[in-house]
């Protein structure tokens, strides 16, 4: 059978303001790229959870990645209906790509999306594949959906890509329109229409994987390179707690070495990091492969709320009253997924303490239902802690003045500082001091 032309060419050889895309996902990935798409093509942006779509129609991103002047300025439309998208010619998957209780990857967002575009696929469509996923995800499970879902056949009749995101939350300076996008597609000219439409998007241009295996396992790796590298980091920051050495210190020091690696010590969480690895060796497992160093990286980072947790409590007088200053996963986001603060307050808590949180980025019934967490509102009038604990690096915290942290303690209250965000402050000479 003749392959047909895929449809975003429009009966020319370059695409167009006409060339209609839909992402589907609107979360922390999906919607900065379909802002940035919106500048140059038509689109319009699918997610299945109702709240989300009704904020961003109102201008509110919840995720704090694209301000509300920029989303309202937008020509980018919302739906929650898949029906909607019927017309693209480019499909971007940009759903969540979880594990289950096993640490095993958790298909079921990305099959489903499958389904959904699939039952509005028009021939000759493309179909981008953007969330994080093992190599061979995109063509062995996504493409097989699709083509059922939709009576085409792939790589003829409607054809696949893959692009992973690179972006970080709460990094203004590497985002969706700045960096290096890597592209790859099924055929040469699927690749030749992505470069052309990712390259529209970022200023910092696009790279051709040599597949979409390649480009799948490149994202991966990125991930498990910074999980090992941190772990690595953790795992001397335990022996150096055991010989009374500071690791922020023997960091700052053993940096000054050229090819010395900037990592920092402590907790991994969130949705990629902490995640991506354990895509990567399961895939590995399947041929036959144990991802030895891998999963050890990953079981060093997991347990290091715990040890967090049993340190500072080695350097608490009986049972505390305990604020922890941050909740969510990594400093300056709101986003609460996967956070190991958890895991510290657990272990705190487990011990007899009473431990308060609070985080002003995090949102109060998000802590509520999916942590059960009650968030302390404010900071102002707190008083008689016997410890501080700085668990997240949100700029307001490394703000505080000394003065502000112990007016909420005892007088001989301790400050754990597990990010090294006070090591420059000064504080009163009886307040005891612990940090990484
Ligand atoms: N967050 C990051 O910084 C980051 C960076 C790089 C890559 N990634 C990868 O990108 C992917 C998305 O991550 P995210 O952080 O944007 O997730 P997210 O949870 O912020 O957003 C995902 C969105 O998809 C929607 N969704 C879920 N199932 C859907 C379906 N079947 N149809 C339509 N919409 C659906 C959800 O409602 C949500 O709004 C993941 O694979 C992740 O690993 C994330």
């Amino acid at each position: 059978m003749a392959r047909t032309i895929p449809a975003a060419l429009d009966g020319s050889d370059k695409m167009s303001s006409r060339t209609k895309i839909s992402v589907v996902g609107l979360g922390y990935v999906g919607l900065p790229l379909a802002v940035a798409l919106a500048r140059s093509f038509d689109v319009i942006g699918f997610d299945v959870n109702e709240a989300r779509v009704s904020e961003l129609r109102h201008g509110l991103d919840r995720t704090f990645e694209v301000d509300a002047p920029s989303l309202r300025a937008s020509s980018m439309r919302f739906t929650m209906d898949v029906a909607d998208t019927r017309d693209a010619d480019i499909h971007i998957i940009t759903v969540p790509t979880p594990v289950d209780q096993e640490n095993k990857p958790d298909l079921e967002p990305l099959k489903a999306a499958c389904v959904a575009v699939g039952g509005v696929l028009k021939k000759g469509a493309i179909v981008v594949v953007e969330s994080t996923v093992y190599p061979g995800v995109t063509e062995d499970v996504c493409g097989p959906i699709l083509a059922e879902t939709s009576g085409l056949i792939s790589g003829e009749e409607f054809y696949l890509g893959y692009s992973p995101e690179r972006i970080n939350p709460g990094d203004k300076v590497h985002t969706v329109d700045r960096i290096i996008k890597v592209v790859s597609g099924q055929t040469e000219e699927v690749t030749d229409i992505l470069v052309d439409m990712y390259g529209a998007a970022t200023s910092g241009g696009t790279f051709r994987a040599r597949n979409i295996k390649t480009a799948e396992a490149a994202k991966v790796i990125e991930n498990a390179q910074r999980d090992i590298n941190i772990a690595f980091v953790n795992e001397a920051t335990m022996i150096f707690q055991k010989l009374g050495i500071s690791a922020y210190d023997v960091l700052e020091t053993a940096g000054t070495k050229w090819n010395f690696l900037n990592f920092t010590p402590g907790l991994v969480g969130g949705h990629c990091i902490g995640i991506d690895p354990f895509y990567l060796a399961h895939r590995a497992n399947e041929v036959g492969h144990f991802a030895d160093l891998i999963l050890t990286g990953r079981r060093i980072n997991e347990s290091m709320g715990k040890f967090i947790a049993d340190r500072i409590h080695a350097n608490l007088i009986g049972t505390s009253k305990i604020l922890i200053l941050g909740l969510t996963f990594k400093e300056n986001v709101p986003d609460l997924r996967n956070t190991k603060v958890k895991d510290i307050i657990t272990v705190l808590r487990d011990l007899g303490h009473q431990v308060d949180v609070h985080d002003p980025l995090a949102d109060k019934g998000d802590a509520q239902q999916f942590l059960d967490i009650d968030l302390i509102e404010s900071l102002s009038d707190l008083r008689g802690y016997d410890a501080i604990i700085g668990a997240v690096a949100h700029s307001v915290y490394r703000d505080l003045s000394p003065a502000a942290i112990e007016a909420m303690m005892v007088e001989e209250g301790l400050v754990a500082d597990i990010k090294g965000i006070w090591r420059d402050t000064v504080f009163s000479p009886q307040i005891r001091r612990w940090q990484l």
